[in-house]
Formats: structure tokens, sequence, C-alpha cells
């Protein structure tokens, strides 16, 4: 019998693959750069499998041009460019990859908040620029990160392996969502539930991990950054769209709020033009989950996930375990 047909998005690491060539043949974008458009619709006409990207758009026209797709494996763990509605009603499973890059994520927000601290960048520029000519008492004075509180909003996996990195430099930890924690967690966190404005009014770091919905859009705006203290930071490393980009410049300019460390953007790869004349803020380019060993690990439970799928079993992190599968094709 053929062997089925998978359409990856991106050039993947050589293991993940040979894992798929096992089970499937496959189309592959060869470049890791957007695959377009068209050459998905294509290529969605005979896929079984899709394995994408947590940029790329999988809508209901997509989804509907694909009579044989029975899973669409997302290598992220945020999916909200997917329309999982249209992909459940159509019976295809849609997986992501939750638990792979949780502490390479919780790194990069704490990268993020001590560099923006401790002014991280502007001294590597200054050094650089030769400009260092004497040590100064009053150079470069950031703020201390160990003794302050700290906010959580979003205590889910990354969230809660922010809240440890701030236990371990000796936080106050508040956290804030839909849900508050089961007591043994809460504890071992040493972390408080408080309500959202409590969090913004006393939080000297807030840290952004709730997933993007349509209830979390714009989760921190003008008022929230009014709420802040003139002395807080704000973190982002889960989706741009959470925080209202326009009035968080405003906050940084006028002061509202003393900085931010942004790794993701309201519409990446734009980045308001505002936030690049800053220098209160450090801002890197959508790299939470970037390390070598935890990209292939995406990749490798994105394949997994695919696989189980091709074999007529049940992936292992499936974010529509409702389903009814689609029934497999006659060929
Ligand atoms: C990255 O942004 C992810 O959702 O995995």
């Amino acid at each position: 019998m053929a062997k089925p047909t998978v359409l990856v998005t991106r050039p993947l690491p050589e293991p993940v693959t040979r894992l798929l060539r096992q089970h499937a043949s496959l189309t592959v974008h060869r470049r890791d750069a957007p695959i377009p458009r068209r050459r998905v619709l294509e290529g969605i006409r005979e896929a079984t499998g899709l394995v994408c990207m947590g940029t790329d758009r999988i809508d209901a026209e997509l989804l509907q041009a694909g009579p044989r797709l029975r899973v669409v494996a997302n290598v992220a763990v945020g999916y909200n460019t997917v329309d999982v509605a249209a992909a459940t009603s159509l019976g295809i499973w849609v997986t992501n990859t939750p638990g792979v890059l949780t502490e390479t994520t919780a790194d990069l927000a704490w990268a993020l908040l001590l560099a923006v601290a401790r002014r991280i960048i502007e001294g590597d520029a200054f050094v650089r620029s030769g400009r260092w000519k004497m040590w100064q008492f009053q150079h470069l004075l950031g703020t201390d990160v160990w003794g302050k509180t700290l906010g959580i909003c979003g205590p889910g996996r990354i969230g809660q392996a922010v809240a440890r990195r701030g236990r371990g430099h000796g936080m106050r930890i508040l956290y804030t969502g839909r849900r508050r924690l089961p007591g043994p967690d809460e504890a071992d966190l040493g972390a408080y539930f408080v309500e959202k404005s409590t969090l913004l009014k006393e939080a000297d770091f807030v840290s952004l991990h709730l997933p993007l919905t349509p209830e979390t859009t714009h989760y921190i705006g003008a008022r929230e950054l009014h709420r802040m203290k003139p002395t807080a930071f704000l973190i982002n490393t889960t989706r741009g769209p959470v925080v209202d980009e326009k009035a968080l410049v405003k906050a940084l300019r006028g002061g509202w709020i003393a900085g931010a460390g942004l790794d993701v953007f309201e519409r990446e790869p734009a980045v308001e033009p505002g936030l690049l004349r800053l220098r209160n803020v450090v801002l890197t380019p959508h790299v939470g989950s970037a390390t070598a060993e935890t990209r292939t690990r995406m990749a490798l439970l994105a394949a997994e996930n695919c696989v189980a799928v091709l074999r007529g079993e049940r992936p292992q992190t499936p974010v529509n375990p409702e389903i009814t599968p689609r029934p497999r094709p006659p060929r």
C-alpha cells in the first residue's frame, strides 16, 4: 500500500524527518521562511498529515481543502493560529508541543527580566562603542531583582517555571489567572493567588504567560499599565496581542512603568516603531523556545503525534481530544 503523504512547512532536524519518512512520503518546504499559501493549499489536497509551525495560519479554508487530512501537528505549544473548532468539526486531530519547551521558555523570560532590570543591553552597547573611559559610581544603575515581588499572569507550566526562578532569586511570588492552583502546588511554589488588579498594583515585575484567546487579547492595555507601579517592568514571552503595544509605548515613554522585556509582538515580525526608539526595553525576535535541544524536542513530539495518527492511534498531546476522528480514506 502506498505511504500516506505528510506536508511539512519548514525544514526540520534530520532525526525528525527520518522518523516521518518511515511512515509517510514527505513534501517538505525547503526554506526556513514562511511557506507560500498557494503551496500549502496545493500540498494539502493529497496530505494525510500536516506538520506546521506556530506562525502558519491554518484556517477553515485550508482545512477544507484537504479531504484526506487527519492531523495538524503544530510545532509550538500555542495554537492560536489554528482554527481548532473547524478541525474538530471535520474530525481532524490538532496537536501541540506542551511540556518540552517549558524550562527553555522560562529561561528566556528570566533572561529578559534580568537584562532589562540590570541594563545588560545598554551596558554591552556602551562597552562596544569605545565610550567606556572610567568606572563610575552612578553609571548604568539598574534595579534589584532579588527581594522584589514577581507577578505571574497565567500559572500554567511556563508561568510556574518562571515562578520557581523567582523563588530562587528570593522574590515574593503573586499569581493570577482563571483558576487557583491546588494548595500543594501553591505551597511548592510559595506563590499567593491574588486578583489581577492587586497583582498589577503590587508586582515589581509582571510576567505574562496566558495563552492568546479572544478573552486575553489586550489583557494588558492602558488601564492595566496605569495600575502598575512606575518602577515596575512588564515581561511578555507568550503572544504579542496579549499586550496593547501602542498603549505600552505610551506607558514606557510616559514613565507609567519603568521598562519592558518583549519576545513577542502584536503584528510580528513588525514591531511598533516607538518601541525601537526606547532604551528601557529589551526586544528579542520570538525566540522563547529557540535552543537546539528544545526545537528538536518540539519537532520530534510533533512528528510522533503525526505518526500516531497515521497509524490509527491517538496522538500524545492533542488539543481537541474530544474529536470523532475522520475515517481513513480508501486509497
Ligand atoms: C512558541 O511560541 C510556542 O507557542 O511554542
